[in-house]
């Protein structure tokens, strides 16, 4: 199942001080976004509202945001949308449990349960590491440990603040991978960063905080008026 959000006039008010407004804004099913701006523009903000976290000060979801976070769609265990804090939150456990986590409403035996995690930990290079405590790993691999422990979820649309800041070529890269595999089976990314790199890369669409509204970047009128071919977009999800 692939969701669509949809954004009319939603600002956000600290006080005084008008962060943004945006008159409107459209997740597509099977989209891939870059949100860029300066630091303090709102991106976070913005990834908070849009995942359900936050309300904004002005404007309507739709769904409405209480819909999208953490609900769970029958005994997959899927999840609509998930935000990845920037310093992701990772529990006192082994990276095993943290990632084990996840999937503690789905009907599956110890094992089935063990060999999904560990599969899932292979993907990103973390299979033998995966009864250590997770106070051990260097911040790389706890970063690891977030991405594939929203992963496996299978998510409609993965939110990633700021995935690469701080991280080694070969996080990055795994990382990317799990993304990319995220994108075949149709769901959608929104990545944010203050800067391009291979995660970034693949996305088809920019968005850009600036002057307090969200624009479409140059890039994105050039890729908007070429055809764009999704080359991940060959299956979809049930
Ligand atoms: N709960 C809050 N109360 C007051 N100001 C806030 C709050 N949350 C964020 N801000 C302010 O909003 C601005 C944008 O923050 P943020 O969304 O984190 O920006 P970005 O992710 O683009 O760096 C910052 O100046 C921040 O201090
Ligand atoms: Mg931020």
């Amino acid at each position: 199942m692939t969701i669509k959000i949809n954004a009319k006039q939603v600002s956000m008010r600290f006080r005084d001080r008008v962060l943004f407004h945006i008159p409107e804004l459209v997740i597509g099913p099977n989209d891939a976004i870059y949100l860029k701006g300066d630091n303090g523009v709102g991106k976070t903000t913005l990834l908070k509202i849009l995942s359900g976290l936050i309300k904004p000060t002005t404007g309507k979801l739709i769904p409405p945001s209480r819909s999208l976070l953490s609900r769970f769609t029958g005994q997959s265990g899927r999840k609509d949308v998930i935000y990845l804090h920037q310093n992701p939150y990772l529990f006192d456990g082994t990276v095993y449990q943290n990632v084990a986590y996840g999937l503690k409403f789905q009907k599956l035996s110890p094992q089935e349960k063990r060999a999904q995690v560990i599969n899932a930990l292979r993907l990103v290079g973390l299979e033998t590491i995966a009864d250590e405590h997770i106070s051990v790993l260097s911040g790389g691999e706890k970063q690891r440990v977030a991405v594939v422990r929203a992963w496996i979820l299978k998510p409609s649309i993965l939110m990633m603040d700021e995935p690469s800041a701080s991280l080694d070529q070969e996080s990055i890269d795994r990382i990317v991978e799990l993304s990319k595999d995220l994108l075949a089976r149709g769901s959608s990314l929104i990545i944010t960063s203050h800067q391009s790199n291979a995660l970034t890369a693949l996305c088809k669409k920019q968005w850009w905080i600036k002057e307090n509204t969200l624009i479409e970047s140059p890039l994105l009128q050039i890729v908007k008026s070429t055809t764009y071919e999704n080359p991940y977009a060959s299956t979809k999800l049930n």
